[in-house]
Parts: C-alpha cells; sequence; structure tokens
C-alpha cells in the first residue's frame, strides 16, 4: 500500500483478505486505504479476526468507499486457511498428507516405504512443503526413513520449519535432519525426556521444546509452534501413530491422499492411520472429497475434514 499511495487516488482496490481496522503489528490497512484516495475495493473474504470481522469493510464505507465483499469466498478461505484456522482455534492449519497402495498401505510389513508413488507424486509432496510454515513427522517416521523434510527444489519464501514428535528425544544425532542446515529442526519432547539427550540435541542445532508428560501433547505442541514460531501451516507427514493422535484430536483439517497402484498385501503392513479406530461405519468421521488430480501413474485425492467449530477451514 505504501509502495502505491502516489497513484492509488480513484483506484479501484483487489484484496484477498477484509483489510484490518486495527493496530497491531502495524496500523490499520483501512486508514491508509482511504488516506490513498482509493474509491472502491474489492475483497475476497471476511477477516475471522474477532478485532476485524466486518469492522473492516464498515470503516470503508463509513468513509464513502464502495465495497465489494465476500467475491471467491471459498477460495480466499483457503489462501487465509492458516491465519483464520489461528483466529478461530489458536492452532495452525494442517494438512496431512501420505502414500498408499492400492491396498490401503502406507509401508510393506518390514516397514520399507520408498517409494510407493512416482516422481510427480513426489514433486507434488515438495510443492506442498514450498507452501507451509512447517513439515511434522513423529520419531517413528525419521528412524524408519530417515528423512531432509526438505522442500526440493527450495521455495522462494523462508525453508519450513521441519518438527519432530518425540517424546523421548530419541532423534539420532547423525540424522539427516540434523545434518541438513536449511529449516530449523524442532524436536517436541515430553517431561520424561532424558536431560542429556535433550542438550546433546539443543548442541547439534534443534530447538527443544518440551510439550507433554509422559508423551508429547500433539495440540500442546502445535499450539507453541503457532504462538512461539509463528507457524500457521503445517504439512503433516507422519505415519499411522502419529497421524492417528492428530485425527483423533480434531487437529487435521486437509488431507491430501497420494494413491498408487501397488499392492503391498500382508496383514503386518500399516494402513495410514493407526490407533483403535472406530467400531461402526456409521460412525466414521468423513472429509468431504474436493479434487482429485493424477500425476502420471498416481492419483491424488484433496479432502477437506470439518474443524471442531463446524467450518470447513
Ligand atoms: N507412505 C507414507 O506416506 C508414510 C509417511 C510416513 C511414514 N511412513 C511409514 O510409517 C512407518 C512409521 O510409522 P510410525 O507410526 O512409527 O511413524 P510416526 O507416526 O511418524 O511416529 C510415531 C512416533 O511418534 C511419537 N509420538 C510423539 N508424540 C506422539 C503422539 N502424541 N501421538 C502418537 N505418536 C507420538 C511416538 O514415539 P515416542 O512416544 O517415543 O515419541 C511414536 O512412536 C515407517 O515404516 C514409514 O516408512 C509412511
Amino acid at each position: 500500500m505504501k509502495d502505491a499511495v502516489a497513484t492509488a487516488a480513484g483506484s479501484d482496490l483487489y484484496v484477498t483478505l477484509e483489510p484490518c481496522c486495527h493496530y497491531g503489528r502495524t496500523g490499520p490497512c483501512t486508514e491508509a486505504i482511504i488516506a490513498a484516495g482509493v474509491s472502491r475495493v474489492v475483497v475476497g473474504c471476511l477477516d475471522p479476526n474477532p478485532q476485524v470481522a466486518g469492522g473492516g469493510i464498515l470503516a470503508l464505507q463509513r468513509a464513502g468507499l464502495a465495497v465489494e465483499a465476500g467475491v471467491l469466498q471459498f477460495a480466499c478461505e483457503r489462501l487465509i486457511a492458516g491465519h483464520a484456522t489461528f483466529m478461530r482455534r489458536g492452532l495452525p492449519y494442517v494438512v496431512w498428507s501420505y502414500a498408499m497402495t492400492m491396498d490401503g498401505k502406507v509401508a510393506t510389513a518390514a516397514g520399507e516405504s520408498r517409494w510407493i508413488t512416482g516422481e510427480r507424486a513426489r514433486s507434488e509432496v515438495h510443492r506442498l512443503r514450498r507452501t507451509v510454515d512447517a513439515v511434522a513427522v513423529g520419531i517413528g517416521t525419521v528412524l524408519a526413513d530417515d528423512p531432509r523434510l526438505t522442500p526440493r527444489p527450495a521455495g522462494t519464501g523462508p525453508a519450513p520449519y521441519r518438527l519432530v514428535f518425540d517424546s523421548k528425544a530419541r532423534l539420532p544425532l547423525d540424522s539427516a535432519l540434523l545434518a541438513e542446515a536449511v529449516g530449523q529442526v524442532v524436536v517436541f519432547v515430553s517431561e520424561d525426556a532424558p536431560a542429556a539427550r535433550c542438550r546433546a540435541l539443543r548442541d547439534a542445532g534443534a530447538l527443544v521444546i518440551e510439550a507433554g508428560k509422559a508423551r508429547v501433547s500433539a495440540a500442546a505442541a502445535l499450539r507453541t509452534a503457532a504462538d512461539q514460531l509463528d507457524v500457521r501451516e503445517v504439512l503433516l507427514e507422519s505415519g499411522p501413530e502419529l497421524s492417528a493422535s492428530f485425527l483423533a484430536e480434531g487437529l487435521v483439517d486437509e488431507i491430501v491422499c497420494f494413491v498408487s497402484g501397488k499392492l503391498f498385501g500382508g496383514r503386518d503392513a500399516p494402513g495410514p492411520c493407526g490407533g483403535a479406530g472406530i467400531r461402526l461405519p456409521a460412525d466414521a468421521p468423513a472429509a468431504k472429497i474436493t479434487r482429485m488430480r493424477r500425476f502420471d501413474e498416481d492419483v491424488a485425492l484433496y479432502g477437506l475434514l470439518a474443524s471442531e467449530d463446524g467450518k470447513e477451514s
């Protein structure tokens, strides 16, 4: 806005999010827009921040500007999903992504999962990593796969944090995660994690944060990531155990499920979600499948889960 002021008089302004009308890290956008002489503002979606929530639009209208609100509401809400989820629930928006075979397995019975999908599907995962503030896994995935969790190629913005849910601070000091400098590694540990291990991880460059007593609390860790690290969107790339906790606690907002034509078989080969599961199909939570895309021989299904406040975020 500052850069546009000289040429903004009488112009139409198109914005994704309702301009703010309160003092936060910066002054109210509405005042800058009015001062610049903009005559019409087209707003993609309202700001769920209770300090704004329609107040920005009202301020513009009171100053005599023409305002069109709520155009492309659905598409714009997805663009601000991280901000909206944080405003509504104090949590980041979580996209759970996994790859499974056509018989519903995320690893072989021997624990091998590389690779289930082909190169194009895997490059879509790297694109997703470039869109989030943090990528998250459980220690089980680190021990099995030794992933780097970096977007490759890197994006233009800051590299996402790499979050590891690791109650006992078992992350190996020689892991690829710690060897790779791009993207701060954050290890969420429990209060019971051995102090010496936590110290060693800190010395190796990780940020070690306590979140939970005997086991890391997924919700507490996410809240801390949002509050302390400004994390608004997380890509969850965990195995079945941590994914089950996220789902059971209602922390997943969106699912990206890659399906390949491979068949692993094996009664001990895991599916995407562990835990006890539910008993009756009628009781199952259901994602609303919004999109399907093909990546060469693989497909991806994109689905939304209704969040606790009843809104699809
Ligand atoms: N195909 C795919 O998309 C895909 C993706 C990822 C992994 N995998 C496969 O999945 C397998 C690993 O599965 P996994 O279930 O062990 O991996 P995981 O879910 O990533 O990690 C599980 C570990 O996370 C820790 N954890 C910390 N807080 C937790 C919480 N609140 N709830 C649950 N767990 C928590 C637990 O260990 P502590 O209690 O010690 O902290 C737990 O054992 C490997 O074979 C891997 O290849 C496949």
